[in-house]
């Protein structure tokens, strides 16, 4: 049993990782599917796809490493977090899952916010209700769909609908459990007192569990299907942002990742519960026991670039247009670019922010505006930076990358001057999937615990360091914090 598994259900798709002894990954597989966007701003997918997709990329993945069941010690879980899925009492699916980037509920955030407190809901869960989370779902249910509400007896995240038909157990992580905003913070469980001030029933949430820890085992009907080992142990896994920081190494206080995909995160651990005043930067558990995690998301961060593309120049490759904006100098010519083009959540947590370019004169061409949307995105990073650095994060030498975003060398040094800091890549580009096999090799027992996994096979390379445009990036991230201020009165009244 030379292998272990790491399986993330994304909002796009599942992955499979194999991965070996020595933190290789050996193959995966991919199976991919839609969301369904029923009304603007709504977000939603049928669990049932994940399981299907979760079956084939596992068999894709155990044939392409040409190993079978039989070699897969353990299995870790990561996927997209928030989602709510809801089952009744004979544990089937009540409704498709809403989604992490559902935008519906902004009614039932200043209901939760009245209910618990505002202060008190930041000072127990560790952050401010938002539209994204899992509890404002719940209440949206049961305020439009009453019947629904009625007939509910479980509340699952999308891994644990995963885990559940792996395994027949109803569990969830510590991880992805705190991105529900109903858990307390520091206690890394449920909050009775969120849940009654909610009145929510206490029986519909699961046990919880570090990351590391076996929840169950999988079920010969499961096994069957996938073609695993009957009795191979699941652990519990993470939230995609937790297991994304043990795959690069984000452990323990000090090391901060970057993640520039669709979104944009920046992410460090924390050793004691720790909360930004406001609660603007997400504060949730991390899948390493005793350690908890600040992090700021920014919903169009490479998706920004993806938009810029598309709308203006779809003939262009991502290298191409990074390499003609490389001709231009930092600052783009006084272009600034705001890149909230799906709302925002940190800084601003306002679903109705909007993109915007702002500067625009005749002399600038398309690679000041591709550069200017680079700009935008690492002063968006900054800002989260910056609000981690005053809860109190020590300020990071180095910064982990990962995703999309961080091909580009010109997009790599913007990040190092912007955030000031060295940007290193990691070996493996798995992310998520990857954390959750390592996850999986300290439950399986390779590792004491996922400090060392991570020690051992997590190896960084530095690609950027700080350069000449430093000054200049500092002074626009200044002028550039002053636009969402003064356009989000022409932002709400759109
Ligand atoms: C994190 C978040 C996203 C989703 C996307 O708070 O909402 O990272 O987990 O997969």
């Amino acid at each position: 049993m030379d292998h272990v598994i790491g399986i993330d259900t994304s909002t796009t798709a599942t992955k499979a990782v194999v991965i070996d002894r020595d933190g290789r990954v050996v193959a995966e597989g991919v199976q991919e599917y839609d969301y369904q966007i029923p009304q603007p701003g709504w977000s939603e997918q049928d669990p049932g796809l994940w399981w299907e997709a979760t079956v084939a990329a596992v068999r894709s993945a155990l044939s392409a490493a040409e190993i079978d069941g039989a070699a897969v010690a353990a299995i870790g879980l990561t996927g997209q977090m928030h989602g709510l899925v809801l089952l009744d009492d004979a544990r089937e699916v009540l409704r498709p899952a809403i989604l992490w980037n559902d935008q519906r509920t902004a009614e039932q955030c200043v209901d939760i916010r009245r209910r618990v407190g505002a202060q008190r809901l930041i000072d127990v869960t560790g952050n401010d209700a938002l539209p994204g989370f899992t509890a404002p779902k719940l209440l949206w249910v049961r305020d439009h769909e009453p019947a629904v509400f009625e007939r509910t007896a479980h509340v699952l995240l999308p891994k644990d609908y995963v885990r559940l038909r792996l395994t027949d157990e109803l569990a969830l992580d510590k991880a992805d459990g705190a991105g529900t905003q109903l858990f307390d913070l520091a206690a890394r469980d449920w909050s009775p007192e969120v849940l009654r001030a909610l009145e929510l029933d206490a029986d519909w949430f699961p046990a919880t569990h570090e990351g590391p820890t076996i929840t169950g085992e999988v079920s010969a009907a499961a096994a069957a299907a996938t073609g695993l080992r009957p009795g191979t142990p699941v652990v519990a896994g993470g939230g995609d942002q937790a297991a994304n920081a043990v795959g690069v190494g984000a452990v323990d206080p000090g090391t901060m990742a970057l993640s520039l995909g669709t979104s944009g995160v920046v992410f460090t651990a924390t050793d004691a519960p720790t909360t930004e005043a406001k609660g603007r930067v997400h504060a949730f558990c991390h899948a390493v026991p005793d350690r908890w995690h600040l992090m700021g998301v920014m919903l169009s961060a490479a998706g920004s670039l993806r938009w810029h593309r598309d709308a203006l120049a779809p003939e262009a490759s991502f290298e191409a247009l990074s390499e003609e904006a490389g001709t231009v100098p930092a600052g783009s010519d006084n272009l600034f670019f705001l890149p909230y083009l799906t709302g925002e959540r940190t800084p601003h947590p306002d679903p109705m922010a909007r993109g915007a370019f702002i500067g625009l004169n005749v002399q600038h061409r398309r690679p000041h505006l591709t550069r200017a949307v680079m700009e935008g995105v690492a002063f968006g990073l900054r800002d989260s930076l910056d609000l981690m650095l005053a809860a109190g994060t020590p300020r990071p030498e180095q910064i982990r990358a990962s995703g999309g975003g961080v091909r580009s060398t010109l997009w790599r040094q913007i990040l190092a001057d912007t955030l000031d800091a060295e940007i290193a890549t990691v070996a493996t580009a798995e992310g998520a999937a990857f954390g959750a096999g390592l996850l999986a090799s300290v439950g399986a027992g390779w590792f004491v615990d996922t400090q060392e996994a991570v020690r051992t096979v997590v190896a960084t390379t530095p690609v950027a360091e700080p350069g000449p445009d430093r000054e200049r990036y500092a002074d626009a991230h200044r002028r550039y914090k002053e636009l969402y201020p003064a356009l989000v009165d022409h932002f709400h009244g759109a």
